[in-house]
């Protein structure tokens, strides 16, 4: 039986006398050779000996260690500052390997979770394992469900007349601009949820990942992007302002209840200046969301508009027009571009639309159509060098019978099929947010597989 506390005891005693002491100082050896005595003993008995981390507990060999906080805190730190989610120590652990895991664990270089295990490779480490969950695959599905609910959170403690705490929308911003930029077309299948009840929450969280995408399509420097995401996921905060009635009636507004919601981008503004943590220019952006290119739309002004706003706004548009309002019934991604292009240099800068327009593809994720065989099927994938010959995932087939299961179809490989049309997904009686979900879900359970 391994001994449990004086391992952790001498490996906590380890790291913090890194902390505290010049390198080379004997008081860092002595508790790391004490480690490394204690786990070559206890690897007599075992092949392995594993110290993880879950949900902030300390574990080990799959037992919680009671009062861990308290008695072996330099381990928990050093952990979690690295994503580090388990320890395995394997038979044949060498006291330099031991050495060198402190030196990796406490450094101030900024490599974190899977990277970490390449620089133990570079050392020569080969008896000690860093296991981290890989940190761009935290589940896409969880992602967004995640941010939806961060900002209702967000609305709500608005609605209650608090200020909400600017971390969690932080957070949120870079797990999405993380998705954006290593599963980009997955991320932008999810923007297909409309949830009609929950409108409000996964309009801002579908206008967030849009223009994220468009920001990374921008080139935009990091700093910049964040802004654009913050402002983004929160540009509608100021409808917390406008009572809801007004927000969800079907039919026309009356003169009065327009202006009632045209204050939402000053009450938007006005909220962001009051939270604590964030750049100035999320709240012009937030401002500025509704004044259009030309200077049409609202509020009024002649002032010169942020360079980034457009982003907030083409992206706001995409989602809106795709959407099943009570006014308006949704266009498919390719109408809801052409629209958008016949406004080019009125509503929007042409530049930036027009970067919009070949990010989002000729026929966007998403988007339903039938081919020269008449099987019908959704975009899954745009292929860059290839507008209109996308990745597909099949649904139905030629004599218009359901697929058992979708299967993936890339154009860009194939001369037998082209796309003829759109399909509008409402007469087939697909729900494409559903695909979406299941396609996320499997994805997810792929990443799972060892
Ligand atoms: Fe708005
Ligand atoms: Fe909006």
């Amino acid at each position: 039986m391994a001994d449990k506390d004086g391992i952790l005891k001498s490996i906590n005693a380890a790291l913090k006398s890194k902390k505290l002491y010049p390198p080379g100082h004997p008081a860092i050896a002595a508790p790391a050779k004490k480690s490394h005595e204690m786990i070559a003993e206890a690897l007599k008995a075992a092949p392995h000996i594993m110290i993880g981390l879950v949900n902030d507990a300390l574990i080990f060999e799959n037992h919680p260690v009671a009062d861990a906080d308290r008695l072996y805190p330099e381990l928990i730190n050093y952990m979690s500052e690295k994503g580090v989610d388990a320890i395995i120590f394997e038979k044949g652990l060498g006291d330099k390997e031991f050495a060198n895991l402190v030196d990796i664990l406490t450094s101030a270089a900024s490599y974190r979770g899977p990277e970490l295990q390449m620089e133990m490779h570079q050392k020569g480490i080969t008896h000690i394992t860093l296991k981290s969950m890989p940190i761009g695959k935290k589940s896409i599905i969880v992602v967004y469900n995640g941010a939806v609910e961060t900002i209702k959170n967000v609305m709500h403690e608005v609605r209650l007349g608090k200020i909400p705490k600017s971390e969690p929308v932080k957070k949120v911003i870079e797990e999405l601009t993380e998705t954006v930029l290593t599963d980009q077309n997955a991320i932008i299948g999810l923007t297909m949820i409309k949830n009609y009840d929950n409108y409000l929450y996964n309009h801002s969280v579908n206008v967030s990942i849009i223009a994220l995408s468009l920001g990374k399509a921008l080139n935009l420097e990091s700093g910049e992007l964040h802004a654009v995401g913050i402002g983004s996921l929160l540009h509608d905060i100021g409808k917390t302002g406008v009572a809801e009635n007004i927000i969800r009636k079907p039919g026309g507004l009356s003169s009065e209840e327009w202006e009632k919601i045209k204050e939402h981008p000053l009450l938007g503004s006005n909220i962001i200046k009051r939270m604590e943590g964030l750049d100035e220019t999320v709240g012009r952006l937030i401002y500025e969301h509704h004044i259009r290119y030309d200077h049409s739309g609202y509020p009024q002004t002649t002032a010169k508009l942020h360079p980034l706003t457009q982003i907030i706004t083409i992206s706001d548009a995409y989602d809106a027009l795709t959407t099943l309002r009570v006014y308006q019934q949704p266009h498919n991604p390719v109408e809801a571009v052409k629209v958008m292009n016949n406004f080019s240099g009125r509503h929007f800068n042409p530049d930036i639309l027009g970067t919009f327009i070949s990010m989002i593809g000729a026929y966007p994720v998403g988007t339903m159509v039938r081919l020269t065989t008449n099987e019908v099927g959704v975009v899954t994938r745009i292929n860059k060098d290839a507008q209109d010959r996308p990745t597909l995932k099949l649904l139905y087939n030629a004599d218009g019978s359901g697929l058992p299961s979708p299967i993936e179809v890339d154009l860009a490989q194939t001369d037998e099929k082209s796309i003829v049309s759109t399909v509008n997904p409402a007469t087939t009686g697909t729900d494409l947010a559903a695909f979406f979900e299941q396609e996320a879900a499997m994805q997810e359970g792929a990443c799972q597989t060892p």
